[in-house]
Parts: C-alpha cells; sequence; structure tokens
C-alpha cells in the first residue's frame, strides 16, 4: 500500500497542479486506455467457443462500426478469411452476427418466425417515414397481407399499360431537361436518373395526378421523407432535430394528400381505374376488415420509398457501366434493331423478353452493385448455426449479406468483371451453379403473399429471400430494362476520359449508390 503511495504520490500532486480543463482531458485519456485494455482482455481472455468468433476490435462500442461503414462488402471478404462464414462483430455497441454464402443466406433470410424479427429493427427507421399501422409497425402476418393487395398491382396486364407510361417519361424528361440539350455534352447521371425514377415510378404506380404533383410540392416533400432514412437515425429516429422534423411534416401532409384522394376517389368511383391505390381500397384484411384509408396512404408512400433507391441506385449504376462500356452500349442497341425492326417502334411490354441482353444487364449490375448491401433481423431465441457447434442468443442481432455469396468466385468465375454476357447462353463466365441461373427450379413457399421461390441454394439474392423477399422484382425490371432500352436509342455513353474506369461507391446512406458527381459524356444518336 504504502509503496503504491509513494509512486502515485508526485504523479498525484503533479495532477493537482493541473489546471480543470488539463485535469479533464487526463481524466479522460486514463478513462479511454482502461477501457481499451479491459476490452482487449475480454476478447483474448473470455472467449465464448460456443458463440461465433468476435473480429478483434480496440474501442468498445465502436468496435468495427467504422471499417464496416467505409466498405461493408470489403469488410466482409476480409473478416471471412480469418474466421470464415460465420463471425460477430460490434456495430453500435451491439453484437451483430454475420452469416455468409449460400448457407448463410437461407439460415437468415429463410428463418423462421419464432426465431427471426424484422420490425424489431426496421420499425425505429421505417414507422415515421410510411406512417402507422403498415409494413413494420404491424405484426408479420397483416405485413403479409399487405403484400398480397399490393402485388395485385404489379401483374403482367398491369405492367403492359406500364411500359408505354415509362417510356413516354423517359423521352419527355430527356426532351425537356437542359443538361441534354444540343448534340452531346457532360453530366454527373445519379441525380438525373434519380429524378426518371421517382418520375416513372410515381406515374406507373400512382397515377398522372399524383405524378403531375410531383413536377410541384411533392418531390420536395419525399425528399423530407428520404432524409429520416439515415444510418444516424437507428439512434436518434426521434430526436426533435431538424430533418426529423422535416420528415415529420412531410409523412403528415403526403399522406393528407393521398387521404384526401381516396375520399374524391371514393365519392366519384371510377370503373376501369387499376392503379394501386385502386386495388388497396379494394382489399379486405382476412378477419373482413377493409384496408382503413390511413393504411392505404401509408403503403402507398412505403411501395414508392421501397423502390426509389434500390431503381435509383441501379439505374445509375447501369449508365455509369455503359460509359465505362461503349462497346456493350452498342451490343444493346443492335440488340433491339435486330429483335425490334430498324425503325424501332415504341416499346411494349411483349418486347421486353425479346431482347435477353437487356435483362442481363439489369442481372449483372445487381450481382456486382446490389443496393442493398445489408439486411437485419433480432434473433427472437438461441439460434444453433447448422454445421457449426454455434448458438448465437438473443442479445445479437442477425446479418445477412448476400452480395458476398454473389462476387464469390466459386460461383461466378471471373467474379469482379462486369459482364453482362455471362447470363447469355455459352458464356465463359456463366455462373457454375445451375441453380444460380435457374430459378425456376428453386423450392417455392408461400407466406401469405404469392409463391415465391425459397432461394435456398441460391448464391444471387439481389431482392432477398423468405417472407420478406421483394414485391418490386418484376416491376424494377420492367421499369429498369424499359429505361435503359430508351436511354440506348437516344444516346451514346462513354467515360469523359474514354476510360473503362467505373467510380466508386457510396455507402454512407443506408443504400450503396455511386460517389457523386459521376459524370459521363453523352452523345445523341440522332441530331437534336
Ligand atoms: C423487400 C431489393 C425494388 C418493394 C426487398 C428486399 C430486398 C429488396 C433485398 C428484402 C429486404 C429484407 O429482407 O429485409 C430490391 C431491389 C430493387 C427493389 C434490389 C430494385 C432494383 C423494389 C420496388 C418495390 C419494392 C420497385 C415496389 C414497387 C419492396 C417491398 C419489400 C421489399 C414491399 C418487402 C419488405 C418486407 O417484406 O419486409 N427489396 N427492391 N422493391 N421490396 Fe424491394
Amino acid at each position: 500500500m504504502g509503496a503504491i503511495q509513494d509512486l502515485l504520490g508526485p504523479a498525484s500532486q503533479q495532477f493537482s497542479q493541473l489546471g480543470l480543463g488539463a485535469q479533464i482531458g487526463v481524466g479522460f485519456a486514463a478513462f479511454l486506455v482502461l477501457s481499451v485494455v479491459l476490452n482487449v482482455l475480454a476478447q483474448t481472455l473470455f472467449k465464448n467457443s460456443n458463440e461465433p468468433p468476435v473480429v478483434f476490435h480496440w474501442f468498445p462500442i465502436i468496435g468495427s462500426t467504422i471499417t464496416y461503414g467505409m466498405d461493408p462488402p470489403r469488410f466482409f471478404k476480409e473478416q471471412r478469411e480469418k474466421y470464415g462464414d460465420v463471425f460477430t462483430f460490434v456495430l453500435l455497441g451491439r453484437k451483430t452476427t454475420v452469416c455468409l454464402g449460400p448457407a448463410g443466406n437461407d439460415f437468415v433470410l429463410n428463418g423462421k418466425i419464432r426465431d427471426v424479427n424484422a420490425e424489431e429493427i426496421y420499425t425505429v427507421l421505417t414507422t415515421p417515414v410510411f406512417g402507422r399501422d403498415v409494413v413494420y409497425d404491424c405484426p408479420n402476418a397483416k405485413l403479409m397481407e399487405q403484400k398480397k393487395f399490393m402485388k395485385i398491382a404489379l401483374t403482367t396486364e398491369a405492367f403492359r399499360q406500364y411500359v408505354p407510361i415509362i417510356s413516354d417519361e423517359v423521352t419527355s424528361y430527356f426532351k425537356r431537361t437542359a443538361d441534354f440539350k444540343g448534340q452531346s455534352g457532360e453530366v454527373s447521371i445519379p441525380p438525373k436518373m434519380a429524378e426518371i425514377t421517382i418520375f416513372t415510378a410515381s406515374h406507373a404506380l400512382q397515377g398522372k395526378a399524383i405524378r403531375e404533383q410531383f413536377d410541384e410540392s411533392l418531390a420536395a416533400l419525399y425528399h423530407d421523407l428520404d432524409m429520416g432514412f439515415s444510418p444516424i437515425n437507428f439512434t436518434f429516429h426521434w430526436a426533435p432535430l431538424p430533418w426529423n422534423n422535416r420528415r415529420d411534416h412531410a409523412q403528415r401532409t403526403v399522406a393528407k394528400l393521398y387521404m384526401d384522394t381516396i375520399k374524391r376517389r371514393r365519392a366519384n368511383p371510377e370503373i376501369d381505374a387499376q392503379d394501386m391505390m385502386f386495388h388497396l381500397m379494394n382489399s379486405t384484411y382476412k378477419n373482413g376488415v377493409k384496408v382503413p384509408d390511413h393504411e392505404i396512404a401509408h403503403m402507398m408512400i412505403a411501395l414508392l420509398m421501397a423502390g426509389q433507391h434500390s431503381s435509383s441506385s441501379t439505374s445509375s449504376w447501369i449508365m455509369l457501366l455503359l460509359a465505362s462500356r461503349p462497346d456493350i452500349m452498342e451490343d444493346l442497341y443492335q440488340e433491339q434493331i435486330n429483335a425490334l425492326g430498324p425503325d424501332l417502334p415504341p416499346l411494349q411490354y411483349e418486347d421486353l423478353a425479346k431482347l435477353p441482353l437487356h435483362g442481363a444487364i439489369v442481372k449483372e449490375t445487381l450481382r456486382l452493385h446490389a443496393p442493398i448491401h445489408s439486411i437485419m433481423r433480432a434473433v427472437k431465441q438461441p439460434l444453433h448455426v447448422p454445421g457449426t457447434k454455434y448458438v448465437i442468443p438473443t442479445s445479437h442481432v442477425l446479418m445477412s449479406a448476400p452480395g458476398v455469396s454473389a462476387s464469390d468466385p466459386v460461383f461466378f468465375p471471373n467474379p469482379d468483371l462486369w459482364d453482362p454476357h455471362r447470363w447469355l447462353p455459352d458464356s465463359p463466365n456463366a455462373p457454375t451453379m445451375a441453380r444460380a441461373q435457374d430459378e425456376e427450379e428453386e423450392e417455392k413457399i408461400d407466406y401469405g403473399y404469392g409463391l415465391v421461390s425459397k432461394g435456398a441454394a441460391s448464391p444471387y439474392l439481389p431482392f432477398g429471400a423468405g417472407r420478406h423477399r421483394c414485391i418490386g422484382e418484376q416491376f424494377a425490371n420492367v421499369q429498369l430494362q424499359t429505361i435503359v432500352a430508351e436511354v440506348v436509342r437516344l444516346f451514346k455513353f462513354r467515360n469523359v476520359d474514354g476510360s473503362n474506369k467505373v467510380i466508386g461507391t457510396d455507402y454512407a446512406s443506408l443504400f450503396s449508390r455511386p460517389l457523386e458527381p459521376a459524370v459521363i459524356h453523352w452523345e445523341r444518336r440522332e441530331k437534336a
């Protein structure tokens, strides 16, 4: 005791001579060092061999948040090399267990309802944006019914109407937009694709009247809603911060606009209308309750928001990749000439099936640039990971990253090469797993919103799998292929410096997208 006092005596004397600011600084530094030491000791001395290995990290709470957040795919690949397909990392203080590879995708995405839960994770972000009683602000069984209602407006019959609508929106956008005046020019493409996406989706899914309001107030309101989807809101969704206030105001205003429209339509029924709102207005839950107006309004917001980020990011990547490979853009143009004739008649839904390279462009872009890089679930009871000795406790969050298997050389030769032709017959880079190519053979299951493939053995799942699988896949394909076909008819793209380079990815928001500005050079095929 005396020896310690001898040791600490001079130090504590020096400490007391410091000013208050310096004392706080020294105290904080000592606390930091102590917490780092305890954190490292805990990782090295108290390993639980029945739980997945924990990614080494110096600081508690921060854990691997920064390395994960900067580049999630790289983080997953690096940790996979060290720890295998199943490992845990600390993300903002929460132990997050990642399960990779087709088996990992299956384990997380096809998890049983009593084992895993999406709404507990996502509701803090989505409920203030979409509104009450829909998607993740209701029991899962109700979401399954809501997905069934929404899917009714996403049929082949509906897509037949959507293709000309989308085509018109794209061509009229390029006619009226100042950045595309003249014969050639340079433009940062992502903001343009974001506008094209919202115009095409709102017109097709929500009708002409709603679409017209996107030229006025709605675009700004949806932008404010969008701000609610920032990662910081996983923690501060409740805080009276300026962007959260704007989010709440926008949610109330947009919902009221839809509810007023519903009231008007109920007063003057349109017999031939077959749009999303019409279908939702005529839907009844299994318990006999008609879908209330506020739920219809909130589902309309949810659908548009769900599609916006993913389709806008994907179409931006497609345009940037085409600019990096003008030869493939020419292949697309030739495909249309060969399949539809040299006069290129107005595009119809049936034409899309005659344009396999257009389909492959979308598929291959989603393989390398799926907008949703991490899918999360709460763990409801201790989960044994098949084929391992690991049990994941309920204190962990479960994470799936299907992008990892989609860029694994085991399944995709030359995985980092953007090669749309790999999805067409006789390609040397064809997916090596037959099942990756042929979803038709997949085991199908109905969670309450129609048959979907389980995707259990597929390394390629950009639209997810299981009960939370995307219902917008076909719409997104129709929308993206139509946009690509119209752009290819109008323009030739290349990189400004003529290289094959492709810009990096921005992971700062919840959905990955190209870094901006992402400038391409465009040239009209015909004289303006
Ligand atoms: C769910 C991807 C477009 C509506 C999902 C999920 C993924 C995904 C990965 C699963 C999320 C999870 O398991 O937690 C994509 C991609 C798109 C796209 C890559 C475009 C390229 C759309 C569009 C719509 C839409 C256009 C609407 C028309 C939905 C809905 C869900 C969903 C309603 C269900 C959420 C749930 O059940 O929890 N999407 N999506 N998506 N998506 Fe999409």
